[in-house]
């Protein structure tokens, strides 16, 4: 049966590096008959979690209205999440992370996901990836998510110099097994 996956493009850059290696897993995985959803979430309105409890105190709910549920009612019937991300100083981008952070709503409930993989694109060499990585190994050990594979594109500045590189073939490939 073909898998439900809920994707998380980070870059603000539209078709840039990061879309481009997101597009090519999405080409992948629905070639091989799963079902995919991505989101771009710098294109959204998300707010940044305020900490306040509410979420916990009425499962689920946040006070901020924003776009936020749109993503969480899709993991809501997830069973794979995948996170895209351009290296930004070290980490993730600022916008990804607020809808990784708002994803606190849903702590308190047994999510269906059961595996996460994450893309990556970066200026300088792979060793810049380190952080992101280390991030999302610790969510997965949090949420008890299986690592179902992580695709590293470095060295790359311009929006297209992705392009015929091998690691867009990597991305649709894992796309393609997940
Ligand atoms: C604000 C900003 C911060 C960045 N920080 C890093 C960094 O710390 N390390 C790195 O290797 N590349 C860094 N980069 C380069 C991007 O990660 C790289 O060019 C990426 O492929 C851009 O992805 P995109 O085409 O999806 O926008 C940075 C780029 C920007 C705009």
């Amino acid at each position: 049966m073909g898998k439900n996956i809920v994707v998380l493009s980070g870059s603000p850059r539209k078709d840039g590096n990061t879309d481009k290696l997101t597009a090519a897993f999405v080409e992948g995985a629905e070639s091989a008959g799963n079902a995919v959803t991505c989101f771009r979430p710098a294109d959204m309105n998300i707010g940044g979690c305020r900490g306040c409890g509410h979420c916990f105190k009425e499962t689920g709910v946040c006070v901020q209205k924003d776009d936020m549920p749109q993503i969480l009612d899709a993991l809501r019937k997830a069973d794979t999440l995948v996170l895209a991300s351009p290296v930004y100083y070290f980490g993730v981008t600022a916008q990804l992370k607020l809808a990784i952070d708002r994803t606190y709503a849903t702590l308190k409930e047994k999510l269906p996901i059961k595996q996460a993989a994450l893309l990556l694109t970066c200026g300088a060499d792979t060793d810049v990836t380190a952080p992101s990585i280390a991030m999302f190994r610790r969510i997965l050990a949090l949420q008890k998510w299986a690592e179902a594979g992580i695709v590293v594109a470095p060295k790359l500045h311009g929006m297209d110099e992705i392009n015929g590189r091998e690691e867009l073939e990597q991305a649709k490939k894992l796309g393609r097994e997940i």
